[in-house]
């Protein structure tokens, strides 16, 4: 069995596995959140970009104070006007490393076109008219203080290899508190990972004898809690970090045969300046504990964020996590939220301790020795003498040494993610608390993708509503910081190939009342005319449900709602036997299509010929009975919305003419005059073919949406039909001059497929050869009104009595994960293909007779 077989399998193991651990308490939609609508580049607008002939933007500092948003990237740093940072006005420092640097670095054997270069990676303000920078410079680390006004590189630069990592790549996160520079990473190639503080009186470091501390810990970010503020106790500020590490005591980890690696959370405190003797310039507040998401499934930590609502004890911690790397084969991602309270309970439990004999940690129960090892210094202590962690006893020392592990967990809030997403990998977060019409805050998530997606979601009790997903970079790469303006109203996203401004809501994408309410957006309400952003001063009069999404609209009592604006109804007239798609665009991926034939409802299942799809309904080898009127109607959260109306009329089968019995395998034997007949025909239809190839180009060379949803069952590939491509029609041309000669194909390798009446090869062996080898010869003119939507719509699929293209162009995405099921699309190319070699076969007998 190959390895890729072998992992695929332990994904779907894993993926049953969690679908049934969870069916308990989440349905199959819960595990599997949809974005409710989808913006793709080419509808995204109110963005403004920034780049410059550099890479790597990674680094943000947002003052919006002072309406500066400083950048970090490749060999530049750059101060952008905040309230526009495309407006032209931006300012530059150029820090690129040196020429003997970059020739040091290529001589290490390291990559040039990577790693040898100055990434900035650490930006923040050093005091009210100084910025701090770091640089890798080239494999040769680097900080500035710079002069926030002058914006120019100082004379000279400060050695910063104990303060920024050497590797580009390398986890790193750093934070200037009161003065104090904290930073954590593995700083030197080879050395060992380290939290540090510089620009202090008291340096500090982590232990790393006779234990690690630190374990190959790769680090996602930290965070300053000011629990010294009105704390009873006379508590101290604390940083938190956030780390992946290797573990060593006995874990839940699904494959004993990895390393495991799980997520960690530890802390020091701010005025910690060492011990005296045991543990000098060392931290002496230091522990860990484990952090818990999902397990054992969601295992790498990829992202935190925080947010106090007032009082520290408010914190909340966000973090997202995607599967381990053993699952390879699978990306999926999850958010889980921690309450500082958790986190707390956890430093304030029992201790682990690391046996020798048995080589791991296990739960420690021995006595502990006074004041409580790791914590801070608070009155209590100091009452007793204790007045920094200088004056704390060797035995507290000591046991600080040996026992950095805690043995409670911190687990989520109610004990389960907020959120499980397939085929995407988190990579950044950004958190927002609104206040909400209904005078509850909402916390909003931004969550950036590995692909340059942006996912927004609100947070309601203890679940998520994705409100969008919007694609902010056509060309996909991380993204790779988040930063939200209150000032600006904007969320600020740095990326590989620049910065991106865009508006924290775009509430006028909503053009109903009830697409306003349903969209759940906290920044966004209807106020009698359009939807608009959520003004603080005044909301009179302004409609919004953050709770159930589907209440305030005035027309609510109905349960159907008919949009205000007139509502075309569109004729197609079909012939008998015809397929014709009835195209319904649901704006919303969470909504259902429901469609009424003469007020009745349709039902997709059940039926032989109607097919319903995200795209529309099928109505396959249609019968007179199917004529009527069809309503498409959005269902989503009890309210239906009229999207399209259709009067289908099927007119009965044409009588056949002599020449309409199909011969597929006599058609060398007709006559000159048929031969002649067919000719003429096959001419008329490629000008026929042409022209329509041209009107349909345009339409075709539409961008494609991606990510389309099906209510619970999320599709593993986007499979358009399409009228025509421009490959097709390029090809066309090229037939039309080949089909003088009487040379015809029948199938394209480029993806399109075409019917052409006459003589075909019957044994074509091309991966699409189950197309119909022999269609009737053209039938009489068809009457001018006769159409099953030709023209006028595009993604639709289209057969006229084999007379005509039917095109097919697949997108297929790599299967993302094995509980998706076959998308619509997919299903219904399937059948009428089918549905043609049936035919087929049936008309083979038919002439055999
Ligand atoms: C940013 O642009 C706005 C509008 O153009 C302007 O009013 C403001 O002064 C600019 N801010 C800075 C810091 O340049
Ligand atoms: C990087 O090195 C490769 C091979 O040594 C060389 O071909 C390439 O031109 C170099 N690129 C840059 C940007 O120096
Ligand atoms: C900020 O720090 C810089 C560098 O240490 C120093 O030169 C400057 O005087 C400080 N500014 C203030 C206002 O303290
Ligand atoms: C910088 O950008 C390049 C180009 O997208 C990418 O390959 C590289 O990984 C980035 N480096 C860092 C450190 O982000
Ligand atoms: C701690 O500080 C108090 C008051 O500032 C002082 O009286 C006491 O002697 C100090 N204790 C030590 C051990 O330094
Ligand atoms: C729907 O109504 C039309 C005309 O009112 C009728 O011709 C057609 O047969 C009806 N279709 C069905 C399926 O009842």
């Amino acid at each position: 069995m190959s390895r890729g077989t072998a992992h695929l399998l332990t994904a779907l193991f894993v993926a049953a596995t969690v679908a049934v651990g969870y069916s308990s308490q989440r349905s199959a939609t819960d595990l599997d959140a949809t974005p409710r609508t989808t913006v793709t580049f080419d509808e995204l607008w109110g963005v403004r970009r920034f780049s410059m002939h550099t890479l790597n933007y990674s680094t943000l500092l947002l003052e919006d104070n002072r309406g500066i948003l400083y950048v970090g990237a490749r060999g530049a740093i750059f101060a952008l006007n905040s309230s526009d940072v495309a407006d032209g006005s931006h300012r530059t420092i150029h820090w690129e490393a040196s020429p003997e640097k970059q020739m040091d670095c290529l001589q290490k054997g390291k990559n040039n076109k990577t790693e040898c270069f100055n990434h900035v990676r650490f930006l923040q303000r050093l005091n009210s008219t100084h910025l701090y920078a770091c640089g890798t410079y080239a494999f040769h680390p680097l900080c500035a203080t710079i002069d926030a006004n002058r914006f120019t590189l100082p004379s000279h630069f400060e050695e910063g290899k104990e303060k920024c990592p050497y590797d580009p790549a390398r986890g790193y996160t750093g934070l200037i508190v009161d003065g104090g520079l904290y930073t954590a990473t593995r700083y030197e190639f080879r050395s060992l990972p380290d939290i540090r503080r510089n620009l202090h009186q008291r340096l500090l470091k982590t232990e790393e004898s006779p234990l690690h501390w630190l374990n190959d810990a790769e680090f996602v970010a930290s965070v300053l809690v000011r629990e010294s503020k009105d704390s009873h106790v006379g508590d101290d500020d604390k940083i938190y970090y956030f780390f992946m590490e290797r573990a060593a005591e006995e874990t839940t980890s699904f494959d004993k045969s990895q390393v495991a690696r799980v997520a960690r959370v530890a802390r020091v405190c701010k005025s910690d300046v060492g011990g005296k003797k045991i543990l000098q310039r060392k931290w002496t507040s230091f522990m860990k504990a484990r952090l818990v998401c999902y397990i054992p499934y969601y295992e790498v930590l990829r992202s935190v964020c925080s947010l106090d609502g007032g009082g520290w004890t408010s914190t909340v911690f966000y973090a997202a996590f995607t599967l381990s790397v053993q699952w390879r084969t699978m990306e999926a991602s999850a958010v889980c939220r921690y309450n500082i309270t958790e986190v707390q309970s956890a430093f304030e439990g029992s201790y682990m301790e690391y046996q020798d004999s048995a080589r791991k940690w296990s739960l420690y129960n021995g006595a502990v020795p006074e004041p409580r090892p790791g914590s801070c210094i608070t009155d209590d202590s100091r009452k007793k003498g204790y007045n920094s962690s200088q004056d704390l006893p060797n035995s507290v020392l000591d046991f600080i040494k040996l026992h950095p592990l805690m043995f409670e967990e911190v687990n989520p809030v109610d004990e389960k993610p907020l959120l499980v997403k397939k085929s995407v990998a988190y990579s950044r977060l950004a958190v927002d608390r609104v206040l909400a019409l209904d005078g509850r805050s909402y916390d909003v998530l931004f969550m950036g993708t590995g692909d340059g997606w942006i996912h927004k979601a609100v947070v309601v009790g203890s679940s998520i509503h994705i409100v969008e997903e919007v694609q902010v970079f056509r060309d996909p790469q991380p993204v790779e910081s988040l930063v939200i303006s209150h000032v600006q109203r904007s969320l600020y996203v740095g990326a590989a190939s620049g910065i991106l401004q865009v508006p924290l809501a775009s509430c006028t994408r909503y053009t109903s009342c009830y697409d306003c309410i349903l969209a759940r957006d906290p920044y966004c309400a209807w106020d009698g005319r359009a939807c608009r952003v959520t003004a603080t001063a005044n909301s009179t009069g302004l409609v919004q449900d953050i709770q159930n999404g589907n209440k305030g609209c005035r027309s609510s009592s109905g349960r159907v709602r008919v949009p205000a604006g007139s509502l075309l109804w569109k004729n197609r007239t079909v012939l008998q036997g015809d397929d014709v798609l009835l195209p319904c665009d649901q704006r919303s991926n969470l909504a259902r299509a429901v469609w009424l034939l003469n007020g009745s409802e349709v039902l997709g299942t059940g039926q032989d010929r109607l097919r319903m799809g995200v795209d529309g309904l099928l109505v396959t080898d249609t019968l007179p009975q199917h004529s009527g009127e069809y309503r498409c109607y959005g269902e989503e959260r009890g309210l239906r919305t009229l999207l399209a109306a259709y009067t289908l009329t099927v007119l009965p089968e044409l009588p056949r003419g002599p020449t309409a019995a199909p011969r597929p395998y006599a058609a060398s034997q007709v006559s000159g005059d048929m031969k002649v007949a067919y000719i003429s025909a096959i001419v008329t239809l490629v000008v026929l073919c042409a022209v329509l190839s041209a009107i349909l180009l345009y339409m075709s060379c539409l961008e494609k949406r991606k990510g389309k949803y099906v209510l619970g069952e999320p599709p593993s590939s986007s499979v358009e039909l399409q009228t025509v491509s421009a490959n097709c029609l390029r090809k066309s041309h090229q037939e039309e001059e080949e089909e003088e000669e009487e040379e015809e194909e029948l199938a394209y390798p480029d993806g399109c497929l075409r019917i052409i009446p006459g003589e075909a090869p019957t044994a074509a062996t091309s991966p699409v050869k189950e197309l119909p080898a022999a269609v009737p010869p053209p039938p009489p003119p068809l009457p001018a009104e006769l159409t099953n939507g030709m023209g006028a719509l595009p993604n639709v699929l289209r057969k006229m009595n084999g007379n005509s293209y039917m095109l097919l162009q697949q997108q297929e995405e790599p299967l993302a994960s094995p509980l998706y099921t076959a998308s619509f699309t997919e299903e219904l190319s399937k059948i009428l293909e089918k549905r043609k070699h049936t035919q087929l076969v049936e008309k083979l007998d038919e002439s055999s007779v």
